[in-house]
């Protein structure tokens, strides 16, 4: 058995974030603005996305590490077809614990049953409001939260265990934190919010526009009795409360106020096949080159260590207006969130 690697500041890598697609069937204003993702935005051909069997061996190799949790990201995962079958071969991986999904949720109906038969039962769904008017412009296709709310509901009769996630801006949807949490109380359905990060170049991000932890809770307090609850382990990237009354939970996803850069111990692979130490890095490690040479498994290793060795980064800790405007960013959708 290897001991775990670790980066410049000491922290170790234990998850490892997929994107399995850089598509998607919503716009989302802060994530894919239909302006910049319009009909003729090219996105990767097949050729350039990893197999399942190059991402099954990228993985093992990042589990010999030290990794024991898959997240699968996009784009929309549940748009890379035969997704089932990559669960699948990722759960024989020795050393992997942990697998979840994020997901906007409307491919669920269809995809659901075949996701836990292959042994998934983690899912985080995305959704920004009740109100379908907001929701239909934040997720620039006009869908309804109907859709979504049916296929939580889906996912928890199968047996899923759900998160939802909310992203909070100021004057957006901030009028919708009460009744979010009102709904998702009632049904014991963990509902997270995250403060609007400044991910990509595309999402004209400010600092106005967060609604931070602080000023959501002090809403929320007017209507719930709230109390912190202890993290669940090192590095939980949500900070948790629950109901005094017990019925379940909220969690906040603070990258800007409160940053939790120190504990970071996530990786991300792009679906093109880079590996990326951040989510706000400029640059990402051709992995997929490497995979597609003459390279040894054990060199494949090496090379790896020597990228999370390396990694001295600790973006949200050190964001200001200026580094949120001038740096250049990858995009969210392609990197996964
Ligand atoms: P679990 O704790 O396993 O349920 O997953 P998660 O909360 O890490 O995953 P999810 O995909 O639901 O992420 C929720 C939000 O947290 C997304 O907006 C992510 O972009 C954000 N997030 C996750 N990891 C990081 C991180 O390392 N840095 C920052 N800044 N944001 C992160
Ligand atoms: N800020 C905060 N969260 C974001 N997400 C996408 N873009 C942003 C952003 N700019 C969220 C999605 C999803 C998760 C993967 O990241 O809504 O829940
Ligand atoms: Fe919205 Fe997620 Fe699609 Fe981005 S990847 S546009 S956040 S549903
Ligand atoms: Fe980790 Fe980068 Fe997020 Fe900080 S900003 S928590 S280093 S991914």
């Amino acid at each position: 058995m290897r001991s775990p690697v670790q980066d410049y500041w000491n922290r170790p890598i234990r998850d490892l974030r997929i994107s399995v697609t850089d598509r998607c069937n919503f716009r989302c204003s802060y994530c894919m603005p239909k302006e910049v993702f319009g009909d003729d935005y090219v996105f990767l051909p097949k050729q350039e996305l990893l197999s399942f069997e190059e991402i099954k061996r990228v993985t093992e190799q990042f589990a010999k590490m030290g990794v024991k949790k898959i997240r699968l990201t996009g784009g929309e995962p549940l748009m890379r077809q035969g997704l089932p079958e990559l669960i699948r071969q990722l759960f024989t991986i020795p050393g992997i614990e942990d697998m979840g999904l994020t997901t906007n949720g409307l491919l669920l109906g269809k995809k659901a049953h075949d996701l836990y038969d292959a042994g998934l039962r983690r899912l985080n769904i995305s959704l920004d409001s009740l109100d379908s008017d907001t929701f239909g412009q934040l997720n620039g296709r006009g869908i309804a939260p109907s859709h979504i709310l049916k296929n939580i509901d889906l996912a928890t009769e199968i047996g899923f265990e759900v998160k939802v996630n909310m992203v909070v801006q100021k004057g957006i949807n901030d009028r919708h934190l009460v009744p979010m949490t009102a709904y998702f109380k009632e049904r014991g359905v963990t509902l997270r919010f995250i403060e609007f990060m400044d991910v990509g170049t595309d999402n004209k991000w400010s600092f106005e526009k967060v609604v931070t932890k602080k000023e959501i809770l002090m809403q929320l307090e007017e209507h719930f009795d709230l109390v912190p609850a202890e993290e669940a382990y090192f590095g939980e990237v949500a900070k948790r409360y629950r109901f005094r009354d017990g019925s379940g939970q909220i969690g906040f996803i603070t990258s800007v106020s409160e940053s939790f850069c120190s504990s970071c111990t996530r990786a991300r692979l792009s679906s093109d096949g880079k590996f990326y130490t951040c989510l706000f890095a400029t640059e990402g490690f051709d992995v997929r080159a490497l995979v597609r040479s003459e390279l040894t498994d054990d060199e494949l290793y090496d090379e790896l260590v020597a990228v999370w060795t390396k990694r001295r980064d600790r973006y949200s800790d050190e964001r200001t207006e200026e580094t949120a405007k001038s740096r250049k960013k990858i995009g969210m959708s392609y990197i996964g969130g």
